[in-house]
């Protein structure tokens, strides 16, 4: 039977470092860091994850604002509370949930968040540092960041030698998740809905992340023994009359066969929100960084979270 990586454990560390650098920022410089999310339409599972956020940041000790805007919110109004919540000085991170209802130009609308305040790490910038190795001086988005700690806790910092294969090629995901495990110094490959054989591909992977939304996808005979797999999806299934939540891969068959699995839930999902926080502190850090001599938490919050 496999390790089963606890997300939770991990997440709670992360948060509580989050609250301890918010309170040392506090105290040196004055500054609160402040988390804006922005919301638009009705989706139920949207507004569950940012309700959690919205909370986790209070938690945090942030000033945590909401913005809730109607489904038929137009590109305008959406473009222009991103150019305030930019020109906000009490907003360190702008996070916008995704999917945005479709008329809406989502990649516009990421392209206008101020880099500094990009806790998503999805702007061009900071896509663009992590592509060219810099780790340090941007935001690396929530959930590959998450993601890679749990791998770093099995593995240490240096991949060398490590086959890894993440299947799935999203910017919000994938893309970032391979850049990671390859300045890991993984050998690094990514596949997606067009690859040809699959399961064999995987078969090959030490390190096996799978986010591709498709329930309980990957299954024991696609795992390698002893390998390490990151299970990324988030799937509503009724099991037995129930509703349940279930990751992208066959948790039990492949729980017999793997070294370390994450479970779902309490897997990566934690660490999505922990990262955002930790975003959040260091983008405010930063910004203090500039008023002031402090410099608490102002390298990335996932560099500074690697282990030694
Ligand atoms: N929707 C699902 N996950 C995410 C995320 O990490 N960031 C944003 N902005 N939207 C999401």
């Amino acid at each position: 039977m496999a390790t089963i990586i606890d997300g939770k454990a991990t997440a709670a560390s992360v948060i509580s470092k989050v609250k301890a650098d918010a309170a040392e920022l506090a105290s040196l410089t004055g500054v609160r860091p402040g988390l804006a999310v922005v919301i638009v339409g009705e989706d139920p599972a949207s507004h569950a994850y940012v309700n959690s956020k919205s909370r986790m940041a209070k938690e945090c000790g942030f000033n945590s604002i909401q913005h809730t805007l109607p489904e038929d919110t137009g590109q305008a109004t959406l473009e222009g509370l991103v150019d305030t919540l930019n020109s906000d000085p009490t907003v360190h991170g702008i996070l916008v949930q995704l999917p945005l209802p479709r008329h809406l130009d989502a990649e516009a609308v990421l392209r206008l968040i101020s880099p500094e305040k990009d806790v998503d790490g999805l702007h061009v910038v900071n896509a663009g540092k992590i592509a060219t190795g810099d780790l340090k001086t941007g935001l690396i988005s929530c959930t590959p960041a998450g993601a890679m700690l749990l791998v770093n806790e099995i593995h240490g910092a240096d991949l060398s030698g490590l086959n890894a294969v993440v299947v799935g090629r999203s910017n919000l995901f994938g893309k970032p998740m391979g850049l990671l495990l390859l300045a890991a110094n993984a050998t690094v490959t990514m596949a997606h809905s067009k690859t040809n054989g699959l399961a064999s591909i995987c078969r090959n992977a030490d390190v096996l992340v799978a986010a591709v939304g498709r329930p309980q996808m990957v299954k024991a005979d696609w795992v390698k023994p002893g390998a390490t797999v990151i299970d990324v999806g988030i799937n509503r299934m009724i099991v037995e009359g129930r509703s349940r939540l279930v990751g992208d891969v066959a948790f039990e068959e492949v729980a017999d066969v793997a070294g370390a699995i994450t479970p779902v839930p309490g897997g990566v999902g934690p660490m999505t929100i922990a990262m955002l926080m930790a975003n959040t502190v260091t983008a405010a850090s930063r910004a203090g960084a500039t008023t002031s001599r402090s410099s608490v938490g102002s390298e990335s919050s996932f560099v500074s979270a690697l282990p030694n």
